[in-house]
């Protein structure tokens, strides 16, 4: 049950991996969750929607569409996606970086744009770091993998991270360790 001060949360994405952990997370410690999965199924007593085209950008721009007061909007980005840090070793790598890099190009004029018509809604993009989950179980990898924890972990600091920042940080990529990431 969500409590008097209880902050209200979208997760889209939350049938496995980092999503489901931000899920459980937030739901642990009393906040009202909603979430998005393709497949019913989630354990949580949350209300979810199914909509198998529903992507990230696309409940964004509803949701500011819509009118009603967004606070933050976080995007998990990647490492991969960055340009001027381009991790030249992660061979296989270059469609999941490239689409990484649209996306923070992507929430970057989306930040633009709410900030010049005056909208106080935060938008960040976060690299969690490397996490243990289905999509890290890359079989035929033949670079390492450095520094990998578990989803509980990120996750954790995913989530104070993102509720230190405020209006003047939108457009900004950071680390689950709160440092901020090149573009
Ligand atoms: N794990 C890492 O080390 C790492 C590092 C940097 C960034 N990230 C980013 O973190 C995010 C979550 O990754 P994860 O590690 O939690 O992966 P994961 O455990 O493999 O989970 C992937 C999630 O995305 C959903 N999904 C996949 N394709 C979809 C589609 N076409 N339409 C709708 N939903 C779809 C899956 O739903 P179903 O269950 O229905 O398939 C699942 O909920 C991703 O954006 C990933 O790029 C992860």
């Amino acid at each position: 049950m969500a409590g008097a001060n209880a902050k209200t949360w979208l997760i889209v994405g939350a049938s496995r991996g980092i999503g489901h952990e931000f899920a459980t997370q937030l739901l642990n410690r009393g906040d009202k969750v909603f979430v998005t999965v393709r497949k019913p199924g989630i354990e949580h007593d949350v209300a979810y929607w199914t909509d198998a085209k529903a992507e990230p950008s696309h409940f964004a721009q509803k949701l500011l569409k819509a009118g009603i007061p967004v606070g933050t909007i976080v995007f998990i980005s990647s490492d991969s996606g960055s340009v001027s840090a381009f991790r030249e070793h992660e061979d296989g790598f270059a469609a999941y970086g490239a689409s990484k890099a649209a996306l923070n190009v992507m929430a970057r004029h989306m930040a633009a744009e709410l900030k010049r018509k005056g909208s106080r809604t935060t938008i960040l993009m976060l690299h969690p770091g490397e996490v243990r989950t289905d999509m890290a179980k890359i079989e035929d990898l033949d670079w390492e993998v450095e520094g990998q924890m578990e989803p509980q972990e990120s996750v954790a600091a995913c989530i104070e991270t993102v509720e230190s920042k405020g209006p003047d940080d939108s457009g900004t990529f950071w680390t689950w360790r709160n440092e901020p990431y090149p573009w």
